[in-house]
């Protein structure tokens, strides 16, 4: 039978607030394919929450918890997988992701982003930071989400219509033969 996402797994990459969560779970409901929220398998696996983690043991500890998890996920099942928005800072996370489907990257403008991210409560990286601190973690990260496989635009749409477009693209990046099928 052919896959329904046309690949093994889906890797949705993106800013924070990009709503890589919310997407993930659309696609989820439309394909019937398992979704992973990577940050929540984090918390399961290390037991404990994603600022805990970061305040007690540092963010290079949190980037090896990441990194962990995601390679836990390299088991040759179908999932979409909803990654946190630093996941693109190493290259063994994409080696993984490569390896195992293809790489979405929600793009979001700033505007929409920062009001999404509000007061950044249970994101580390956002929470207590100068705007223009993160508007310089975003910009210095938009080359490597551009990295991705797809770029899907995110803003003002609901999840169910970019869960679509996300599906149309992928099917789109089959070869003929292979969609007829
Ligand atoms: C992070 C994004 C967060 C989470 C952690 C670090 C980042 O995930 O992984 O706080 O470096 O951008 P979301 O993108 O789901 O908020």
């Amino acid at each position: 039978m052919r896959e329904p996402l046309g690949c093994k797994s889906l890797f949705l990459i993106g800013f924070m607030g990009a709503g890589k969560s919310t997407v993930a779970a659309a696609l989820s409901r439309l394909t019937g394919i398992e979704c992973v929220d990577l940050d929540s398998l984090i918390v399961q696996q290390v037991g404990m929450s994603i600022p805990e983690i970061f305040c007690h043991f540092g963010e290079e500890t949190f980037r090896r918890h990441e990194a962990a998890a995601l390679a836990s996920l390299a088991d040759g099942q179908s999932r979409i997988v909803a990654t946190g928005g630093g996941v693109v800072g190493r290259e063994d996370n994409w080696t993984c992701m490569g390896r195992q489907g293809v790489v979405v990257y929600l793009q979001a403008s700033w505007e929409v982003l920062i009001e999404r991210i509000g007061s950044g409560e249970g994101r580390p990286l956002a929470s207590g930071q100068e705007r223009e601190r993160l508007m310089n973690l975003w910009q210095s990260r938009l080359p490597l989400y551009e990295r991705a496989d797809l770029i899907v635009n995110a803003d003002h749409k609901s999840p169910e219509d970019i869960a679509h477009q996300i599906l149309t693209a992928c099917a789109n990046r089959r070869s003929p033969d292979e969609q007829s099928r």
